[in-house]
């Protein structure tokens, strides 16, 4: 397959991209970590890895990361609009094949997803690293061929969890799988603290609307909307949630929030931000609701999460800046639509910050290894980050934040039934 060497928006933008990938450097302790530990013995040697997940500043130190460990990577964005072209540029200087550019349409989506498949020296990806699992559907359904190649795949996010379950449940799955997004140091700490910061970042960036005060309807109390729910409130917002789960109800509420449903919550909600991994949640009936200008954002992984197609064919629109739309409704009202279904705190700023970053991409680096390196010990199926590796990565942190660990001594360790040195908790410890 004769393939171009790179595709991205301008390659002179690669000196303010290598900038904002070693302010990235500095603040990724868990991946700097990783090639001082694992940087001699490269046990990705032979690991030819086909990316796909947001080309930005994080990512950057990701791959290069991978680099170092041994392994040849080829990439693409999981998302059309969330690539920093400038980091982009930087990586194609370096000589790294990426396929990738802010604003893609769906067609240059998948095109460049293809192009990750089979490397310049003819060879075909033998490792997939997948955010949302786009890719991995990709091959199963259009390239089975390089199927049987493949020795393991990581997938990043719920959305991607969710289709490798339903492949598994289908018996459709023929490879070993790590859900990094099951690992504590992914759940814990990027999806509530690296949405805590980051969706405020984005709503801000693209409206400069003062949060204090307002109304924030919050759909879906998981992790991503715990992170956030706790932003608004800290910012001053009254937060109303949406939840179908009982447990998680009952959660929000103990948190001190509402809880009701979006058509309720349409008559008095200002702010309206989807985190549920679901589809169709913010629908017509609920936009010909809102009050004037409402705005309207998605922190989860897919668009569909709002009807954007209905928007689309149902109402008018003005772009008032990228990333942000105003749409005019039948009933004269404007709904303020931002990022067009994109995750907000991608499409309209930075995404989560590169400490968090940090955490959710060394476990991706340990998850490599691991399925690379330990073929038999994973079967078909969809596995979690050992727990000692989830520790590995949390303690790859704690000297950049000045923390101070306290050590289980023997008779401790003894008394508690656990190894003095970790794992500390069992499998289905929630944190
Ligand atoms: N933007 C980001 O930076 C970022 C980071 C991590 C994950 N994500 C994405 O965010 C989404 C949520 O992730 P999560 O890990 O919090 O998932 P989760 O499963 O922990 O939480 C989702 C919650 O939504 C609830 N829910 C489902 N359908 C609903 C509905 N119709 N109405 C109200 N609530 C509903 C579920 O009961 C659940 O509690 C996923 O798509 C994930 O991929 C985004």
């Amino acid at each position: 397959m004769s393939k171009p060497a790179h595709k991205i928006a301008d390659i002179n933008l690669a000196e303010a991209g290598r900038m904002v990938i070693s302010l990235a450097e500095n603040e990724m302790p868990g991946l700097l970590k990783m090639r001082e530990k694992y940087g001699t013995s490269k046990p990705l040697d032979g690991a030819r890895i086909a990316g796909c997940l947001h080309v930005t500043k994080e990512t950057a130190v990701l791959i290069e990361t991978l680099l170092v460990l041994g392994a040849k990577v080829q990439w693409c964005s999981s998302n059309i609009f969330s690539t920093q072209d400038h980091v982009a540029a930087e990586l194609v200087k370096c000589g790294i094949p990426i396929y990738a550019w802010k604003g893609e349409t769906d067609e240059e989506f998948v095109w460049c997803m293809q192009q990750t498949l089979v490397f310049q020296d003819g060879q075909a990806l033998n490792m997939i690293l997948d955010d949302g699992c786009n890719l991995t559907q990709l091959v199963y359904h259009k390239y089975p061929q390089y199927l049987s190649g493949i020795i393991g795949i990581t997938e990043e996010t719920s959305s991607g969890e969710i289709i490798l379950t339903k492949m598994f449940n289908a018996r459709e799955l023929k490879t070993p799988c790590i859900n990094v997004n099951s690992s504590a140091v992914k759940a814990k700490f990027e999806k509530i603290y690296g949405c805590r910061e980051s969706v405020i970042d984005g709503i801000r960036r693209a409206t400069d609307v003062m949060l204090a005060g307002k109304v924030v309807v919050v759909s879906g109390f998981g992790d991503v909307g715990k992170g956030c729910a706790s932003a608004f409130k800290m910012f001053g917002s009254r937060v109303i949630i949406t939840e179908v789960d009982p447990i998680n109800a009952l959660q929000a509420s103990m948190e001190g929030y509402e809880v009701t449903t979006l058509i309720e919550a349409c008559k008095e909600g200002q702010v309206f931000v989807t985190a549920t991994g679901g589809r169709k949640i913010l629908t017509s009936n609920h936009f010909l609701n809102m009050r004037e200008d409402a705005i309207v954002c998605n922190m989860g992984h897919f668009r569909h999460e709002i009807d954007c197609d209905w928007l689309n064919e149902n109402a008018t629109t003005d772009r008032i800046k990228a990333g942000v739309s105003r749409y005019t409704l039948s009933n004269g009202r404007h709904i303020l639509f931002l990022g067009a279904g994109s995750p907000v705190n991608l499409a309209c700023a930075s995404g989560c910050p590169s400490f968090v970053m940090s955490n959710v991409f060394a476990a991706q680096v340990l998850a490599q290894i691991e399925l690379f390196n330990n073929k038999a010990k994973y079967s078909i199926g969809v596995h979690s980050l050992p727990k000692k590796r989830d520790e590995e990565v949390a303690f790859s942190h704690l000297e950049k934040l000045g923390i101070k660990l306290t050590h289980l001594t023997v008779e401790q360790a003894e008394y508690l039934g656990i190894p003095q040195n970790g794992p500390y908790k069992p499998n289905h410890y929630r944190y």
